[in-house]
């Protein structure tokens, strides 16, 4: 038993010795502007909790309110337990808020990708992927077994060739992130609705990091460049500026009929819970009429970056709450965290495989609840480690 597990002390050692091990950081607080760890106040700049509803006094008491009359858990697959009118009412309101025709929920984005991808393409079928998205798309397009085909990050004229080389009969598919996870750019939407549509393929969005923080209703880069009517498929999830937990993928009716058939992770997979759903209404509605948490956060978004950069820091070209700051190689990217948590903010190390070998960065993430004052105070530690390290070292 001992023996045959031994392979894994090593390949532990070798991640510790490339800098690349991960440890969990305990929070004894919610996902907040200031947080607990170990009993000390940090701020945080580490949360896709973008506009600040998970901790949002009327999202909470939606979540109370469902919890009281339908309990913790669903119960089961929503195929085989009985679905609740909770899902199909957020599934309609998805569907409103992305203005498609429907909706389908997923437990997570993680699922509603790997679900969706798999159901929609197979052998034969050719899928266009963008370099830098996310985990859950690139499982997807593994688990399907078409042939994947990836072009260079944001890269049109790169994409059109290998649209132009490829001559299968089968479907096609282009999918990429809206926002992406790991540089906060966003991807050329308009441009790869005309190659989708010269091509004929299928158009799939992950909206992930855009749902909240973009389009002036905050529904996402569909709305943000006027083309909800031109993406076949618009995932994103529930998790990040939505504040719940959950997945879903909007689109035609047909689609989503089909996905209901034929996407196995949400055919096997248990429901959400009525909490979480309710909790995701509750926060939409607030995404949706109340525009000011976005202009707010635009505003520290635009400060924090201008403050970056006049301490010289390099920010890769970011247009979203995600702001990466690059520094490099992993040791010194970890060095950097680590010390501007002894300043008092929590931020990550992103390593590889998050990101490429040599291009490690700190991540940092707003929220439409940090105040003028929580930037600053980041800010200046930004300074003191970026003096001590790279300046004065
Ligand atoms: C671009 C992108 N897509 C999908 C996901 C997965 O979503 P979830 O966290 O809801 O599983 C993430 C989460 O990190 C993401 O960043």
């Amino acid at each position: 038993m001992e023996n045959a597990l031994l392979w894994i002390e090593e390949e532990l050692k070798l991640i510790k010795d490339k800098q690349l091990f991960r440890v969990l950081t305990e929070l004894q607080s919610g996902q907040n502007p200031e947080v607990l760890i170990d009993g000390k106040r940090y701020i945080l700049l580490a949360s896709n909790n973008y506009l600040g509803l998970s901790t949002d006094p009327l999202v909470k008491e939606a979540a109370r309110r469902a919890l009281e009359k339908y309990g913790t858990g669903s119960g089961g697959s929503r195929l085989v337990s009985g679905s609740l009118d909770l899902h199909r009412e957020l599934e309609e309101r998805i569907a409103s808020f992305k203005k498609t025709e429907s909706a389908i929920l997923f437990s997570s984005g993680y699922l509603a990708n790997v679900g969706t991808i798999s159901a929609l393409v197979g052998p034969g079928d050719v899928i266009f992927s963008d370099e830098l998205n996310h985990a859950s798309i690139i499982d997807g397009c593994r688990l399907s077994r078409a042939e994947i085909k990836v072009y260079r990050h944001c890269d049109i004229d790169h994409l059109g060739y290998l649209l132009s080389k490829t001559s299968s009969s089968g479907k096609r598919l282009i999918v990429t992130d809206t926002v992406f996870s790991m540089d906060g750019d966003i991807a050329p939407l308009p441009e790869l609705v005309e190659l989708a549509e010269m091509y004929g393929c299928m158009l799939m969005v992950d909206e992930a990091h855009a749902t909240g923080v973009l389009g002036k209703r905050g529904s996402g880069a569909t709305e943000y460049f006027g083309v909800e009517d031109r993406v076949h498929i618009v995932m994103g999830t529930l998790s990040k500026a939505i504040g719940s937990l959950g997945g879903y993928v909007a689109g035609g009716k047909k689609l989503i009929e089909f996905l209901r058939n034929r996407a196995r992770t949400f055919i096997f997979d248990t429901s959400l819970p009525a909490s979480a759903v309710a909790a995701s209404m509750a926060a939409i509605d607030i995404i949706e009429s109340e525009p000011q948490r976005r202009d707010y956060l635009w505003g520290l978004i635009n400060r924090f970056k201008s403050g970056l950069k006049d301490i010289g820091l390099s920010i890769l070209p970011s247009n979203s709450a995600v702001i990466p700051v690059l520094i490099g190689e992993a040791e010194p990217t970890l060095r950097f965290s680590i010390l501007l948590k002894e300043k008092g903010v929590f931020t990550p190390a992103v390593r590889p495989p998050s990101v490429p070998h040599g291009k490690c960065r700190i991540r940092a993430t707003l929220m439409a609840t940090h105040r003028e004052e929580h930037i600053e105070i980041a800010l200046s530690a930004f300074r003191e480690v970026y003096n001590e390290l790279f300046v004065n070292p």
